[in-house]
């Protein structure tokens, strides 16, 4: 390659990878698999060594000397105290082991002591605890500033607020990751289909996602995990070792890695990463590789960090990386298969999704048969066609997915998939929106839509009926016993019998669910209904603004408007939906077959809708409990301040959220004033 060349495929690659980090640092949605993008910063990175005079000429600063910045709009900027660094990735046990042959040309020893523990697949974040309570959790950002995340961090069930065991520094940067276990991701993504909204990628990306949500009640219902491994600053220090940190991190309390061990020399480090990388599925956080340390602190201080100057002074804007700590990457999990087949999935909102059969594979624990193919679109940028050679692998070790076609072995004259221009089941011609990527059957009397409603209305996020099921739903369909939601309060057991062969038990059993669910929370109600946009959490806020199905229908724009985290969208997708004589058509008739709606328990008048922001900690109350008292009152809490806030309760140590409160001239209340209004009401 000449000079010239270099240069051009350098400002090639900055702008790729510059792209790629915007995707996944800021807007945690991805468009290339983890091993894609560091295979690209590696031809970067060896292209900037090789070419140091064309890599200067390509201009614009090269994504290899700075970190991936998380920063988002909506949040307060803070500074670490020290800077959160992030470590250069190898695939190769060959840099694994020149790792070691620096160090021990640095330390002038071959017996080193070295922590191995698992990489876990999650986003980053600093903890401070000042005299042993948590005071601040800040994204890592740029390195140097991030983003406070507070209030969703007080969030995370398993994290302790105070620090339980002596010894307690002054003040401690704690730092580790926080993560979705798999079982959650799972639960949220079905929650997702069933709102008719489209799948989360991988845990990581909902993770980042839930953790940059401004809404703490959303966060709230999300259950985010979180495992600390590292140290910023500790004043004063309080342990010598990497192993000593983490005992100490345990009797403190706090959540750590597990499947951690400590070993002597590389031929140990490998053994122990061999070893890490057959138990990790078992775990409950998605892991990418295994991280090695030097285990002695002394010894780490004495190597230091590349890209700091003599004196010890980082050099501006270069990326840190610390000398003592090597993270190794497992290739991900990938096998290749056939695509037999590619059917399209009608989904309750009509969306259309393709989805490839395979031959059946086996993949990282589990026999993969079928893989989303996303959209019409994706299917056409990476040309898959029926009967191609393609890669599986399974993103953030879940959803399968095609990641690439094996173009050489295609099978001769195969054609590119045609997407179907109508509905594989009513045949009804598809739809698409101007911005969407999803084509759609419109056609709301498709038996395949209808079928999926109704599944959705009687789902346990809804009306959650007892014993009607896929395969209940399925049968009565079938059967021609339902045809549409209100026939589900029509049923009667002599409809039932002769359905199945034996017992008359679980016909007695449905039929006392359904009866069982007529005065259902109104909340549940319209979850069923399938208004897009509108999953629980915003079904609750209808419920208790309306407080009931036609109050609800004849809601105004403005009234929409006015509920705490509503935007135009919603409201709009609100307003549509019972704009559909169709849709009125539905309510009407639910109110005909005795459906009584329960709402909310009433709200004591003056904190009707009222919302709350607690901030700091309060004399008497803990966070939960004033929660519960605002709730109670039928106030709401919620985790940031803004122009809808009514009141933010303020107590010790409040931060950011006072000041907002001041800024926009949102009443401020102690604990005194918050106990005297909702006694008065
Ligand atoms: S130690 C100086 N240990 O992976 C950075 N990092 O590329 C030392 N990570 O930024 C980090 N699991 O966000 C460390 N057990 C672990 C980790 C871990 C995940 C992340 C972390 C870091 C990046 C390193």
């Amino acid at each position: 390659m000449s000079p010239a060349e270099a240069q051009k495929r350098i400002a090639a690659l900055r702008a790729q990878v510059a792209h790629h980090d915007e995707l996944y640092y800021r807007k945690a949605t991805p468009e290339i698999t983890d091993f894609d993008y560091d295979t690209l910063k590696a031809e970067l990175a060896g292209l900037e060594r090789l070419f140091p005079e064309a890599a200067t000429a390509a201009g614009a600063e090269s994504p290899t000397a700075r970190i991936g910045d998380d920063r988002t709009e909506g949040f307060v900027r803070v500074k670490h105290r020290l800077a959160m660094t992030t470590l250069d990735n190898t695939y190769d046990e060959g840099e694994l082991r020149e790792f070691h042959a620096r160090l021990v040309k640095a330390l002038g020893s071959e017996d080193l002591a070295y922590t191995v523990e698992p990489k876990i697949d999650g986003l980053a974040v600093s903890l401070t605890y000042e005299k042993g309570r948590l005071t601040r959790a800040v994204t890592r950002g740029d390195g140097e500033e991030g983003d406070d995340v507070t209030a969703n961090v007080r969030t995370i069930r398993g994290l302790p607020h105070t620090l339980a065991a002596a010894p307690v520094p002054e003040l401690i940067e704690i730092r580790g990751e926080i993560y979705l276990s798999v079982e959650e991701f799972r639960r949220i993504n079905q929650l997702q289909e069933e709102a008719g909204e489209a799948a989360y990628a991988n845990p990581r990306n909902l993770a980042a996602g839930t953790l940059k949500q401004l809404d703490a009640k959303l966060v709230a219902s999300r259950k985010l995990e979180i495992v600390l491994y590292g140290m910023g600053v500790c004043e004063p220090e309080v342990v010598t070792s990497q192993t000593g940190y983490r005992d100490q991190l345990k009797r403190w309390g706090l959540p750590v890695v597990e499947l951690f061990s400590e070993v002597r020399g590389i031929e140990a480090v490998c053994a122990a990463i061999r070893d890490l990388d057959e138990k990790r599925r078992a775990l409950a956080y998605g892991t990418d590789g295994a991280v090695v340390k030097l285990n002695d602190f002394a010894l780490q201080k004495k190597v230091g960090f590349r890209g700091m100057a003599a004196d010890g002074r980082a050099e501006a804007a270069r990326k840190l990386s610390p000398r003592w700590a090597c993270a190794f990457k497992f290739a991900p999990d990938r096998a290749e298969t056939r695509v037999r087949d590619i059917t399209i999935q009608v989904g309750r909102t009509g969306a259309l999704t393709p989805v490839a059969e395979l031959e059946p594979v086996f993949l990282a624990g589990t026999t993969v048969k079928r893989a989303t193919l996303h959209n019409a679109e994706e299917i056409a940028r990476k040309d898959v066609r029926v009967g191609d050679a393609v890669l599986v692998e399974k993103a953030g070790e879940i959803i399968p997915a095609v990641v690439a076609v094996l173009v050489e072995k295609r099978p001769a004259g195969s054609a590119p998939y045609a997407f179907p221009r109508a509905c594989p089941v009513c045949q009804t011609p598809a739809t698409r929106g101007e911005e969407e990527v999803v084509w759609r059957c419109p056609n709301p009397n498709c038996p395949e839509k209808v079928r999926r409603r109704i599944e959705h209305f009687a789902s346990k996020g809804c009306l959650d009926i007892d014993g009607l099921g896929e395969e209940m739903v399925d049968l009565l369909l079938r059967n021609g016993r339902i045809a549409s939601i209100p026939d589900i309060f029509r049923l009667k057991v002599e409809d039932l019998l002769p359905l199945k062969k034996s017992g008359e038990v679980w016909a007695g059993n449905l039929i006392a669910g359904i009866a069982a669910r007529r005065q259902a929370d109104l909340w549940r109600v319209i979850n069923g209904l399938g208004i897009p946009q509108v999953g629980a959490a915003a079904a609750k806020d209808l419920a208790r603004t309306f407080r009931s199905l036609p109050g609800l229908a004849g809601a105004t724009e403005a009234e929409l408007l006015r509920i705490d985290g509503f935007g135009e969208k919603t409201a709009l997708a609100v307003r549509r939906w019972f704009a559909d004589p169709a849709n009125r058509a539905l309510v009407d008739e639910l109110q005909a077959v005795g459906l009584e709606p329960t709402p909310p328990a009433a709200a004591s008048s003056a904190l009707a809708g009222k919302a709350f922001v607690l901030t700091g900690t309060l004399p008497t109350l803990s966070r939960e409990e004033a929660t519960a008292k605002i709730e109670a009152a039928g106030g709401k809490v919620s985790g940031s301040v803004s122009k809808k806030t009514h009141y933010v309760v303020a107590g010790e140590e409040a931060g950011s959220k006072l000041e907002k409160a001041r800024a926009l001239g949102v009443p401020v209340l102690d604990e005194k004033a918050l106990l005297d209004l909702l006694g008065a009401d």
